[in-house]
């Protein structure tokens, strides 16, 4: 690679760094044959869920898996209404419309990018009538009742957990957290007056570790995560064909296990994933410092006081995205754009009768946001090459960004 080009994202260096324990793990599995199942996976799933500070972690074939079955196994019916928010990756929605239930969203916090409780309030509050029968919420626009919530931990960061989770209460709203980007990210619970952990805080949580991911494999993975015991039994059966013993098959369900070698591999990984979000903290530290000049012409990430993130992402908004995009690109520089465009107006969901206007805060963000390269192992000559391009093109185009500031949540 040229001397001067940045990658949005080096997946080589870090495996090359790791390439024997890695090996072994191959050999280990070559050696015994050990690929489907066994001690891999156990000895990940209990590290992994020592990590997350939960009783249970259940791996899965992938994070999409990973939301679709923790969903069933939390009591999500096909016909039922699942809330979530339209700025977040396709599988949350393909998840919650792959158990038979119908999405609802609500808009996400202006400075945040993750749900914000107070819309979440206001709809179920008057986007949703109650059923005088069981008191449940039902909304309006898809007719069935409202039984789940699935706030997104966006670019490493928590969502405001404590909110919703009285809202969830109030509501009887089951609480799945897509923790698919978030690692290790932490959240201060007022209510309970500590940390709490990505993962550990709804009644279970899905993770990702598609091989970008904060920790990531080397293919497909992804896990559950779960205080509730009925819950990882039913996760365990549902990636398992149904199956609660050998050719038992209780209910029909899915080849959707981890697999043994991403297990073994996710477990060395695993070992360094502290270290990893330390260096990303860092990063961020580096690149707010860097571009702190720029002042109202960037929009830096927002950590507000109840968040300890682990940046899987490191995202910038400007008014000219498209443009700082190009320039980057034209000096060597990779990034991203997360996410172009807003779950409610995807082509998939045309049918669903949703409008341009009807999420602006999402919308806004999907046209301003750009995630700059974020690694651990990105240099610091790298990182001040990029926030110099990045001031470079802002200063040219010198467009203020107009961030509709949103009340709601704490910060
Ligand atoms: C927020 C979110 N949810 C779900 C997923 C799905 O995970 P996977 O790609 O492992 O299926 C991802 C992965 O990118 C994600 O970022």
């Amino acid at each position: 690679m040229n001397s001067g080009q940045v990658p949005f994202l080096d997946l080589v260096t870090v495996h090359r760094e790791l390439r024997e324990e890695l090996r072994a793990v191959f050999e280990a599995a070559l050696d015994t044959a050990g690929f489907i199942g066994g001690p891999m996976v156990r000895d990940f799933e209990r590290d992994f869920a020592e990590l997350c500070e939960s009783r249970f972690c259940v791996g899965m074939a992938s994070g999409t898996d990973a939301v679709r079955l923790s969903l069933a196994a939390a009591g999500v019916r096909p016909g039922d209404t699942v809330v979530t928010v339209p700025f977040t990756f396709f599988a949350t929605t393909e998840a919650i419309s792959q158990v038979g239930a119908r999405f609802d969203f609500v808009d996400i916090d202006a400075r945040t990018y993750t749900m914000d409780p107070e819309k979440l309030r206001t709809y179920l509050e008057t986007q949703c009538t109650r059923d005088a029968r069981t008191g449940r919420a039902v909304s309006k626009r898809t007719g069935s009742p409202v039984t789940a919530v699935i706030p997104v931990h966006l670019y490493g960061q928590v969502a405001d957990m404590d909110p919703i989770l009285e809202l969830a209460a109030r509501y009887d709203l089951i609480v799945i957290e897509d923790a698919c980007q978030a690692q290790g990210a932490e959240y201060f619970s007022t209510r309970e007056s500590r940390w709490r952990k990505a993962g550990s805080m709804g009644r279970a949580a899905a993770f990702s570790f598609y091989p970008g991911k904060n920790l990531g494999a080397c293919g497909e993975a992804g896990a559950v995560t779960t205080d509730d015991e009925a819950v990882a039994r039913g996760c365990s059966m549902l990636r398992d064909h149904g199956q609660s013993q050998k050719y038992m098959h209780d209910i029909e369900g899915y080849n959707g296990r981890l697999d043994a070698i991403q297990a073994g591999l996710l477990r060395v990984k695993l070992r360094h994933l502290a270290k990893w979000n330390d260096q990303r903290r860092e990063l961020a530290r580096g690149y707010d410092e860097l571009l702190s000049e720029a002042g109202v012409t960037i929009v830096l990430p927002h950590v507000p006081s109840w968040s300890r993130p682990i940046f899987h992402l490191y995202v910038v908004r400007v008014a000219d995205r498209d443009r700082l995009q190009k320039d980057l690109g034209a000096a060597g520089i990779g990034t991203g754009i997360h996410y172009p465009i807003p779950l409610h107006l995807v082509k998939a969901y045309a049918g669903e009768g949703f409008r341009a206007g009807d999420f602006p805060l999402s919308e806004r963000a999907a046209e301003q946001v750009l995630s700059l390269p974020m690694f651990p192992g990105l240099t610091p000559e790298q990182q001040q090459r990029v926030a110099a391009c990045v001031l470079e093109s802002t200063r040219a185009t010198g467009r203020l960004v107009s961030v509709t500031a949103a009340g709601g949540s704490r910060s």
